[in-house]
């Protein structure tokens, strides 16, 4: 036998196999499109990325150099054959140490090809390249790199020009618009800690790994007394020794200068740009998924909820298309962010109301396929959809309409928020408020692209339909600005997304 690791066993292995045909339709198998299939891996493979308002970084948190980082660790057992028989003895391999993880924007990278800007923004984007090579695994044709923790800071200071509008460049914002920000310096990224994995051992001698990532916003805290009255965030794996997947268990609390927060764990595409993104970036699908033709399933323990404006995501699915219906080209003029979002948490409620159009798309899909206006008060599910609005670049909106907010995202967003409902039960998603909310941890299996097929995104008249092709399906949540020190908790495992395994069609576009 060669070196292998204790981890996972292979009867676990063949039972994931085989959970595609169980998936599928009679006649069309279903493969894994990511490169920890049901996060069986037994190596650890996690990025972390902390964004700004506009999904930047602006300026860099002192000493913490670029807010891009990554925990890539190989668990190596060799077998040793002595007298005694045969023992496996474990060790970790990490791919990224502290000096890649420390790098901040001017600093030369020890690989050449990569570039060591200045401009905070561009040097985040050259790291996670940077780490994405430490981190690829070339299992097959298309490499893959990490799961991707991602953090953002809800404050915007309108005094300064650090985000665009609708990816305008603006020398002043002048907006009616309110967001939080408790002075200069509230667009700050976090301080972010660092557990790097190590070898851990059950009972039953089974050997894994375990790390984490933890930290704050609050500049001042001093995390070693504990998080006191300061923001937190945590993110730790490790393993289920009965599944073999990874278990991420997240939290997040706000503080009273941090009142809005947002973690996900992201599955991004290895190349091209990631939803909410103009440039490249790095990630885990190798194949991406497009609608109407995929599925996700996860394992989702919600044990704090965050507080009533938590904005909780079974799924959060982005992508990217011009309003004419041409895939996004990195002109952050015309490209539009799309994003859908199922929030679960049951205080969350709907803006879409008869007496309130402008929260509504314009028309419903029913699940047969019939189109219902949203005029239609008998038929309409409002109670289906928490919010939609349109982009701020869209030039044929049908009235009444609200725009997304132009600052949010360095480019034009288009937003659908909905909610649990028999509407979109019929595809695996929850039926009813409360369903996979704290208490009742469930492992769901969702028809994301038969759902995301049926949902109304902008285009202009008489263009061709977009392709929609996600490039990034995310789980967490979103605290919308909130009281300080509210918490949630939750754990992800079981992660997988499933595709169709004879594609067709071949997808030219950038995403
Ligand atoms: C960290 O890794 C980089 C790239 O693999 C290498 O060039 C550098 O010498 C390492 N630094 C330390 C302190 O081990
Ligand atoms: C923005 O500028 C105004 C006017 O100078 C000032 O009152 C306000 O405190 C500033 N806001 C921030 C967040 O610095
Ligand atoms: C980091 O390690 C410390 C010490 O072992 C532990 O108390 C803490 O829970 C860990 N945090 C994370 C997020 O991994
Ligand atoms: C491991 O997975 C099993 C089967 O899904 C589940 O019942 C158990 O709660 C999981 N263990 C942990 C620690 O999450
Ligand atoms: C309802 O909306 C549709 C589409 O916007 C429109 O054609 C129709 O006239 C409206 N019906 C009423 C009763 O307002």
């Amino acid at each position: 036998m060669g070196s292998t690791s204790s981890w996972p066993p292979l009867s676990k292995i063949l039972f994931l196999l085989n959970l595609g045909y169980h998936l599928a339709h009679a006649s069309e198998k279903y493969i894994s499109a990511i490169g920890d299939p049901g996060m069986k891996n037994p190596n650890v493979r996690v990025g972390l990325e902390a964004w700004n308002f506009c999904n930047e970084v602006g300026a860099e948190a002192p000493k913490m150099g670029s807010p891009r980082l990554a925990d890539c660790a190989d668990l190596y057992c060799p077998l040793i054959v002595d007298s005694l028989g045969c023992t496996a003895k474990c060790e970790v391999h990490h791919k990224v140490n502290e000096s890649d993880n420390s790098l901040g924007a001017g600093n030369e990278f020890p690989e050449t090809g990569f570039k060591p800007y200045t401009d905070p923004d561009l040097f985040a984007v050259e790291k996670e390249l940077y780490l994405g090579s430490l981190c690829e695994v070339q299992d097959s044709s298309n490499p893959w790199h990490f799961w991707m923790i991602m953090l953002k800071n809800g404050n915007f200071d309108k005094n300064t020009t650090l985000c665009p509008e609708n990816g305008n460049k603006v020398s002043k914002i002048i907006t009616g618009r309110n967001f939080p920000c408790f002075g200069e310096g509230c667009m700050n990224q976090p301080l972010v800690y660092h557990n790097y994995s190590t070898l851990v051992s059950s009972e039953d001698q089974t050997v894994s790994l375990a790390g984490g990532f933890y930290g704050t916003y609050d500049l001042d805290a001093d995390l070693s007394k504990g998080a006191g009255k300061n923001s937190y965030f945590s993110i730790s794996w490790k393993k289920n020794l009965s599944t073999g997947s990874w278990i991420f268990s997240q939290r997040l609390t706000t503080s009273s200068k941090y009142p809005w927060l947002m973690l996900y764990l992201r599955a991004d595409a290895t190349e091209g740009f990631n939803g909410g993104y103009h440039y490249c970036s790095r990630g885990i699908i190798r194949k991406l998924p497009e609608s109407p033709n995929f599925k996700v399933k996860l394992t989702l323990d919600v044990k704090q909820g965050g507080g009533a404006n938590s904005q909780f995501y079974l799924l959060d699915i982005g992508s990217c298309w011009k309003n004419n219906g041409d895939p996004c080209d990195g002109n952050v003029l015309t490209d539009v962010t799309r994003y859908s979002e199922m929030i679960i948490n049951p205080a969350t409620t709907s803006w879409c109301r008869p007496d309130n159009l402008v929260s509504c798309p314009p028309y419903h899909v029913s699940p047969t396929g019939e189109k219902i206006y949203r005029n239609e008060t008998s038929r309409f599910p409002y109670s289906a959809y928490h919010l939609y609005c349109s982009p701020g670049n869209a030039k044929y909106r049908e009235e009444p309409y609200d725009i997304c907010d132009p600052y949010s995202n360095p480019q034009a967003q288009e937003l659908v928020q909905i909610l649990p409902h028999s509407e979109w039960a019929v595809h695996g998603y929850p039926e009813k408020k409360g369903d996979g909310w704290i208490g009742d941890p469930r492992t769901w299996v969702l028809d994301v692209g038969a759902l995301s097929s049926r949902l109304y995104f902008y285009q202009d008249p008489g263009t061709k339909p977009a392709r929609r092709v996600w490039s990034s399906l995310n789980v967490g949540t979103e605290i919308y600005v909130s009281p300080a020190g509210v918490t949630a908790e939750w754990t992800v495992s079981d992660f997988d997304v499933l595709v169709p395994e004879h594609v067709t069609t071949s997808y030219d576009g950038f995403y």
